[in-house]
């Protein structure tokens, strides 16, 4: 049962990309299965520091093989520009595996994500913008373009005729927009294509192949389960499944095939874009930890909303992933704040709940229900060993534990790899 599932655990940015890259050192394999280039991974390694979007945090390894599986969507222009940019830092890209069932994000979705925007007015989700939530749409649609189909002249632009005739409808009759150029489009993404012809391939197999061989695979998580497309603060959420149900059907594994469901939590919460954030800080102490701990977007550079630690979401979060253990990330940003405030139960009309509410509208009225702890003055920041911190941080990280009902099994200290301790190997 050797594949691991590194899935985001709130609203995502909660330092995957660290996680997955330490990881990758005991897999063959790491596999990106849902999003797009909506994701921003932060890695810092003996390479230097990067920002991947769209391809694995485990390109760093040599002896690690990279998969864009079928769950993602791909914009081909992003792709070449990261693997370029990649390589020109001496990154070796070759080993990249892009499945031919992954759709493509075409200029066209980008287009309307803007304008789908601009049309929510108030009422705006606050994307990325790079086109996701239009391409899985034509994906569910089944008028999306998948990267295989490049791969044939013929049958590209027999299955890019009727959409842009009905992407252009759409953007000159509903949005008042200049038509599409179909030629320019269709030459385009055949440039892209034959670019990237060398990457593309049977994902499944390639991943199906090293499960057999009993190699470990990291599937990589993009987003989090609180922008779950079922799951999460619909409408606030994303347009596909950043949990470990997305991952066995973005990368084409089975339930028996994974041995670990591990939720990436930040010791404090984030959220980017809008929806409802039940812990969020409009104060001092927000603004302080945005800055000390840079939280600013890592694909739009927007400043990420900043909260205390939400244990309602969180318990919820690690019970529609089945979790098995935690990965608790950016201890060392609490450093030095005190008291450090833990929200362990909702309250709506005097009533407390213990149970994240399905139901967004009652959600956007739920108050927090804090439990304060001791704050820690010597730093946590590179620590290594649990023995090496601070006892208020250990009692902070115990409390969490019980609170999310799973075992935190590695701490993160800092950005970079060696910034990390391992409680119970999680990758074995
Ligand atoms: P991802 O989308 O989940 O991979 O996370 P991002 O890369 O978008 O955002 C996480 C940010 O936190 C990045 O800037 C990381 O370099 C940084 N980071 C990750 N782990 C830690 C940590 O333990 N401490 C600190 N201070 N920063 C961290
Ligand atoms: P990583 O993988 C944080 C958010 C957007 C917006 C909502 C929908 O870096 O954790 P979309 O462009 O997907 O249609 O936007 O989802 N969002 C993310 N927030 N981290 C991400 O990825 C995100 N990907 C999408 O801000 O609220
Ligand atoms: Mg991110």
């Amino acid at each position: 049962m050797p594949a691991f599932g590194i899935l985001g655990a709130q609203w995502g940015d909660e330092g995957k990309g660290k996680i997955v890259d330490f990881l990758a050192e005991q897999a063959t394999m790491v596999v990106r299965f849902s999003g797009g280039n909506n994701a921003g991974h932060t890695v810092i390694n003996n390479k230097g520091e990067f920002k991947l979007h769209l391809v694995p945090s485990g390109v760093f390894w040599q002896h690690v093989t990279p998969v864009i599986a079928a769950g993602v969507v791909v914009d081909l222009a992003q792709l070449i520009e990261e693997i370029d940019a990649l390589e020109e830092r001496g990154v070796d890209t070759q080993r990249l595996v892009l499945s031919d069932h992954a759709h493509v994000v075409m200029p066209y979705h980008v287009q309307l994500d803007h304008l789908e925007e601009q049309a929510r007015g108030n009422n705006a989700i606050g994307t990325t913008g790079r086109g996701i939530g239009p391409a899985y749409v034509d994906k569910a649609a089944r008028v999306g373009i998948r990267t295989g189909d490049l791969l044939d002249e013929a049958y590209f632009a027999q299955r890019l005729e009727p959409v842009v005739a009905q992407k252009n409808a759409l953007l000159t009759k509903v949005y008042g927009a200049e038509p599409i150029d179909e030629a320019a489009i269709y030459k385009q993404a055949l440039e892209y294509g034959a670019r990237l012809r060398r990457y593309v391939g049977s994902a499944e197999q390639v991943v199906g192949q090293a499960l057999r061989h009993g190699e470990r695979v990291v599937l990589e998580g993009a987003q989090g389960a609180m922008l779950d497309l079922d799951h999460g603060t619909y409408p606030y959420v994303t347009s596909s499944s950043p949990m470990i149900g997305g991952a066995l059907t973005g990368a084409g594994v089975g339930p028996h095939q994974i041995a670990g469901a591990v939720g990436v939590f930040k010791a404090y919460s984030t959220r980017v874009g809008g929806g409802p954030m039940v812990t969020e800080l409009d104060d001092e102490v927000g603004n302080e930890i945005r800055e000390r701990a840079w939280e600013y977007g890592t694909t739009t550079g927007r400043p990420r909303r900043v909260g205390w630690f939400d244990g309602v979401a969180a318990r919820y979060s690690a019970q529609v992933n089945g979790f098995t253990s935690c990965v608790l990330t950016r201890l060392d940003v609490l450093d030095g704040i005190s008291p450090v405030r833990l929200c362990v139960a909702y309250e709506l009309d005097g009533k407390r709940l213990e149970d994240f509410p399905s139901v967004l509208s009652v959600l956007e009225r739920c108050e927090p229900v804090w439990e304060d702890l001791p704050g820690w003055t010597n730093p946590t920041a590179g620590a290594t060993r649990f023995a090496q911190l601070p006892e208020e941080a250990k009692g902070f990280i115990l409390r969490l534990q019980q609170v999310i009902g799973t075992p935190i099994d590695m701490i993160s200290t800092g950005p970079k790899r060696e910034e990390t301790i391992v409680v119970r190997q999680i990758v074995s």
